[in-house]
């Protein structure tokens, strides 16, 4: 691919000390070569209504629509709660799958990660999120795995990312981000990241 890969990549806080906000911003930092990163905020995505949809697509969604259809792949940085996915990420891609016949979210491809302060670091909000990507048929990067655990201890108090395991598995994982999405436009990806 001769173009940047385009990633666009959203987090399910709205918190502005968010870790997993901060873990996007980080993420943005350590994209391998030939791609780049936009974060797009979801805090003004309102709560799915089907009564609204039928009034035409609020403005904020039709602009994440947008920006959803222009990537090459999402970067999804998920927290979790009460073991799933938080109810504005799932609400956001709600919405990213309207209307189901020509949506902006259908086969992208798609990485996810998260931090938490939980000692499973958003394991069971990543695999719902699995579940949610078999409905869309979103091919997703499977390995690696990259959960923060303990996030409370992997961030220093501006929103940086000190732990260096971590930081060299999201590197992995945008890595093996960039080699799907390349094999899914029909090239060869670079290599496959265990
Ligand atoms: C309603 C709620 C439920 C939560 N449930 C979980 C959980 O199931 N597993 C977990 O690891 N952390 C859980 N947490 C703790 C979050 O991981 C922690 O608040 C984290 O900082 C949230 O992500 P953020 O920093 O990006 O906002 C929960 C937090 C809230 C507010």
């Amino acid at each position: 691919m001769d173009e940047k890969i385009k990633v666009l990549g959203f987090a399910g806080s709205l918190r502005k000390g968010s870790y997993n906000r901060a873990l996007l911003r980080v993420a943005k930092g350590l994209v391998p070569e030939g791609m780049e990163l936009e974060i797009f905020e979801l805090d003004d995505i309102p709560l799915y209504n089907g009564d609204v949809e039928e009034q035409g697509f609020p403005e904020p969604v039709q602009e994440f629509q947008n920006k959803i259809r222009e990537a090459d792949a999402l970067l999804i940085v998920a927290p979790e709660y009460n073991y799933s996915i938080p109810g504005v990420l799932k609400n956001a891609i709600d919405w990213a799958s309207r209307p189901p016949t020509n949506c902006a979210i259908v086969g992208k491809p798609v990485a996810v990660t998260g931090a938490s302060t939980g000692r499973f670091g958003t394991l069971r909000s990543q695999l719902h999120l699995r579940d949610v990507f078999f409905a869309l048929n979103m091919p997703a990067v499977l390995k690696p795995e990259v959960y923060i655990t303990n996030a409370e201890e992997k961030f220093d108090e501006n929103g940086n990312l000190t732990d260096e395991r971590s930081i060299s598995q999201i590197r992995k994982l945008l890595q093996s981000l960039a080699d799907l999405t390349i094999k899914m436009k029909g090239g060869e990806g670079k290599q496959a990241v265990a």
